[in-house]
């Protein structure tokens, strides 16, 4: 497949001030990865991992403190707005209460190009239907649907304009488990029939599993590991992807008791993951792990595939 978009060393940070002075957050911490057209890359990793951060700079709402993302070449100035769309996680915050759904839908229309009204209405029409709606649903308020319809019409919203890429930032995360697999599987069939490339950003590894081709896992703001979708599920190598998916099933309540251990100031180490990590060898607190390649489509940054460091300490 070939390469849509490339990401290399991106670096993202805020900075903030509070009672203890000026304080910089490295949210997107030094990471490289390509998006290949036609594919659904997922990027999985628990709440405050960097990943709205990355979908944000990747659609320029955002700007890097360094490193470089490049785009292709005809995505220029306004097209590059029309090329790359976002579907954000709380469709109800997403979609202004005071329009109807057609307003909604033909904004964008009104905004990026000349067409007739008579044709903007045509692919208002067309989009509704396409998402599973009806033309019925287009007189209508964004408070009379349920959260699955809404999600619906914010996938519309960002299809009108037939985009190259859609970044989806927790799309099914607010929805009921019942309607979860209905957008999934929706974002899968318009994939097709668009031709699109899809981010698909969750907290959730169950949900990642139905929809991913490849997985990117962060932690902090780094990649751990990043791999085809069976590499990741079927033989996960990092320490964390494992326990990751070790929770999948009782994920509420691992994701709160992992959540605690965020923001301390734990991560002082040269890898990230060592106070976390229950197989770490002792030079892991001294040594940063790099990139290995587990094959030629599957990356890990641990220590435990980097036979080369590991016989240098004699492990
Ligand atoms: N606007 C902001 N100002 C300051 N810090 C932020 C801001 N947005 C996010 N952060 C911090 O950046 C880190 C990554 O956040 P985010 O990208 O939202 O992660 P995720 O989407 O994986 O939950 C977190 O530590 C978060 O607190
Ligand atoms: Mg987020």
């Amino acid at each position: 497949m070939d390469n849509l978009i490339s990401v290399e060393n991106l670096v993202v940070e805020y900075k903030t001030s509070g009672l203890s002075g000026e304080k910089t957050v490295r949210a997107v911490d030094n990471i490289s990865f390509d998006i290949k057209k036609g594919e659904i890359l997922a990027v999985a990793g628990e709440s405050g991992c960097g990943k709205s951060t990355l979908a944000k700079t990747l659609i320029k709402l955002q700007n890097a403190a360094s490193g470089k993302i490049t785009y292709p070449a005809e995505w220029k100035n306004k097209e590059f707005f029309k090329k790359v769309q976002m579907v954000f996680q709380n469709p109800f915050a997403s979609l202004n209460p005071k329009m109807k759904i057609k307003d909604i839908l033909k904004e964008p229309l009104d905004i990026n190009t000349n067409l007739s009204d008579k044709e903007k209405e045509n692919q208002v029409l067309e989009i509704i239907e396409k998402v599973g709606l009806k033309a019925e649903h287009l007189d209508l308020y964004p408070h009379e649907f349920s959260g699955g319809q809404r999600q619906r019409i914010a996938i519309a919203r960002a299809l009108i304009l037939k985009p190259e890429l859609l970044i989806a930032d927790e799309p099914v995360s607010a929805l009921d488990v019942s309607i979860q697999a209905q957008i999934i599987n929706l974002l899968k069939e318009l994939k097709n029939e668009f031709n699109l490339t899809i981010v698909f950003i969750s907290h959730d590894l169950g949900v990642i599993k139905y929809i991913a081709d490849r997985t990117i896992v962060m932690y902090l703001g780094e990649i751990a590991e990043a791999g085809k979708k069976e590499e990741i599920f079927d033989s996960p190598k990092h320490p964390y992807t494992k326990e990751l998916l070790a929770s999948v099933p009782d994920r509420k309540q691992k994701f709160n008791s992992v959540m605690k251990e965020l923001n301390t100031d734990d991560n002082i180490y040269p890898c990230k993951f060592y106070p976390r990590c229950r197989t770490p060898y002792d030079f892991c607190k001294d040594v940063c792990p790099r990139f290995t390649s587990v094959s030629e489509t599957h990356i890990v940054k641990c220590h435990i595939f980097d036979y080369e460091e590991k016989e240098k300490w004699g492990k």
